[in-house]
């Protein structure tokens, strides 16, 4: 048994931090093609600019209907596309009588609408191909939840809707959908929103004692994306060191 990816194309979104970018380096390795997103215009350039030809970046807000309407478009130059990581997320915290209306909107957009539209676009390439696999990036709170979770949550719960839902389209043209909940990464989103102290006591109610790293919840996206994966669909992973089940 290999992991392989040669001659399989991959779109991975937010490939340009965090646990995006850990996923679309450990493909790169194992040969794969890859369609990967950011959002900032001369960070797009620079990577471009360094990226192997296997390699392309797009500029791509998903905060924006039409930004995200030109990249679907964009999509059709590729002659098949086998994987979807739909990864880019974000956070807002607040309580739930303080949640700005603005903040549940932006949320919805880029954590369920966006990843909505690219499933409907890329499936339909995925069903002429009868072949795909799609990882959709959740998190611990898409199960359990916290103060000043709730929007979070509600974007989070509902992407694993979609991926029960859309797994039962799909699993009869060989396409593959998985929910992979990470718990607390250590990446820009988690400095963000937790505090030095926030951290080092959660490590300490984690079972394994410690935060996932990134490549801990790549290596389980990889599985997910590959050949290995021939009867797993519909599920939520949790890659959590055993915290949901404290
Ligand atoms: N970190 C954790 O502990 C944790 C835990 C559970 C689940 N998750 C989930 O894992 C995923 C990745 O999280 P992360 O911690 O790696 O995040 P991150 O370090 O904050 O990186 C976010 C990525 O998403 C992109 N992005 C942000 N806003 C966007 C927008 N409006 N349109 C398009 N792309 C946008 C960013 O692009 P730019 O670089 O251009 O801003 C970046 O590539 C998210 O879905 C998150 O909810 C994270």
């Amino acid at each position: 048994m290999t992991l392989d990816f040669k001659g399989k194309t991959v779109l991975v979104t937010g490939a340009t931090r965090g646990i995006g970018q850990r996923i679309a380096d450990d493909l790169g390795r194992l040969g794969a093609r890859l369609i990967l997103t950011g959002t900032k215009p001369e960070q797009i350039a620079e990577l471009n600019a360094r990226a192997p030809a296997s390699t392309r970046y797009y500029c791509v807000d998903l905060l924006d209907r039409d930004s995200l309407d030109t990249f679907l478009r964009e999509l059709d130059a590729y002659e098949r596309i086998d994987g979807l990581v739909n990864n880019a997320g974000i956070n807002r915290l607040n309580s739930v009588g303080d949640i700005l209306e603005g903040d549940w909107d932006d949320m919805l957009e880029v954590n369920l609408t966006a990843p909505f539209r690219l499933l409907k676009h890329v499936s339909r390439r995925m069903v002429e191909g009868q072949y795909g696999r799609v990882v959709q990036i959740a998190s611990i709170f898409s199960k359990v939840s916290k103060e000043r979770r709730a929007t979070y949550s509600a974007t989070k719960f509902g992407l694993h809707g979609l991926t029960v839902g859309a797994s039962n389209d799909l699993a009869r043209y060989n396409i593959l959908i998985n929910t992979l909940s990470p718990g607390f990464v250590m990446t820009d989103l988690t400095r963000k929103n937790l505090s030095p102290e926030e951290i080092s006591a959660l490590s300490a109610q984690v079972p394994a004692k410690r935060f996932a790293e990134t490549g801990d919840i790549s290596s389980v996206a990889v599985f997910l994306l590959s050949d290995l994966n021939q009867y797993l669909t519909g599920q939520n992973i949790f890659v959590d060191g055993g915290f949901t089940n404290v």
